[in-house]
């Protein structure tokens, strides 16, 4: 059997027809017609996958390298074709060179699409139920599939958070201590995620200096609510929290990532990860989610068609979907980041 060609090193995003509608992926890469096949397979021993519009309108990434392990789609297996991860060209470096850094104003930097940096202003969180609780990412700021909120919980155990029927994931930030989920205690460090799921409230407690947590609720318009307990712990998902551990990086490239939560734990509807990038600017490129970032460390800025801004340890990206975007860290010590989107899915995923 032949081997398949690399078509081209992206996925190509098309809108299907009707739900039920079928369509043949070109396996072998020799299709003149990509991603679909116009018949050209034939001698290589490879056949065309046949598969059907899952909706009306469908929007797919359907792999053009041919080497997804989930034919059709693009499972992000483009990105270790090569050693080192798609950086921006020195076209893209030259015409973007006199682009002005985008100031802050009250503590948002706009960038293209509604994408932005912020830097959350800790000082004006609300305080109720022992919570201190600052919205980030809401509807407010043109968000559609998604709300960002920074958590924060002192020695004394706080009241219940609700958050309706949104599913909420959460990064510890900061602290360790106990977060509740429903009526089940689980002990949390930094950089561990916790999936909470649609129904369930949580308490938390720090044991020492206040615990900060980062919560993605899935549905823009859900804000948690103090004081809003109720809801039984769902023992169809047991396990809850999960650490970083380098056993499950993903390389991609020279970078890496590991999903803390997602639909590999259980997830429905957010991917939680934490990743490293070193000192480099990736080549300008979309998702089909919802994201947002938490830089960890390492300083950098994020690049849109027009316009760019800094980042800082503690500053939060907000990226809509499709928005063209490039990260670029200038730190020689490369930079750590938490990233959460909306719909589930793999932080590899990209065209
Ligand atoms: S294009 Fe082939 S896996 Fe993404």
């Amino acid at each position: 059997m032949a081997e398949p060609l690399v078509a081209r090193a992206k996925p190509c995003l098309v809108t299907l027809g009707r739900k039920g509608r079928s369509y043949a992926w070109c396996a072998c890469g020799r299709s003149a017609t990509q991603p679909f096949c116009d018949g050209s397979h034939k001698g290589t021993g490879i056949e065309p996958v046949v598969f059907r519009a899952r909706a009306d309108g469908e929007e797919v990434l359907l792999c053009c390298c041919k080497r997804t392990r989930t034919p059709p789609y693009c499972d992000g297996s483009h990105n270790a074709l090569s050693d080192s991860y798609a950086e921006a060209s020195e076209d893209e470096r030259r015409a973007t060179a006199d682009i002005p850094l985008t100031p802050q104003v009250g503590g948002k930097a706009l960038l293209d699409g509604g994408a932005f940096v912020r830097t959350p202003d800790t000082a004006t969180a609300d305080e109720a139920g022992g919570w201190r609780i600052l919205p980030i990412v809401t509807s407010a700021d043109g968000a559609g599939l998604l709300s960002l909120y920074r958590l924060e919980a002192g020695r004394k155990a706080t009241a219940p958070l609700g958050f309706g029927d949104g599913e909420t994931v959460l990064f510890v930030a900061a602290g360790h201590g106990t977060v509740t989920i429903a009526d089940r205690p689980f002990p949390v460090a930094p950089e561990s995620g916790l999936h909470v799921r649609a129904g369930e409230s949580i308490r938390a407690a720090a044991d020492g200096d206040p615990m900060v947590l980062f919560a993605t609720v899935s549905g823009s318009g859900t804000e948690p609510r103090p004081g809003v307990g109720g809801g039984a712990f769902d023992g169809t998902v047991p396990d809850r929290v999960h650490g970083v551990d380098p056993a499950l990086r993903q390389a991609m490239a020279d970078r890496f990532y590991q999903v803390l939560v997602g639909p590999e734990t259980g997830a429905r509807e957010i991917t939680l990860f934490i990743g490293e990038i070193p000192r480099s600017r990736a080549a300008p490129h979309h998702h089909l989610y919802e994201e947002t970032i938490l830089i960890l460390s390492g300083e950098g800025q994020m690049w849109t068609e027009g316009a760019r801004a800094a980042v800082r340890p503690g500053d939060v990206i907000f990226l809509p979907r499709k928005q063209l975007h490039s990260l670029e860290c200038t730190d020689p010590a490369g930079m750590r980041l938490a990233g959460s989107f909306c719909p589930a899915g793999s932080p590899a995923i990209n065209y």
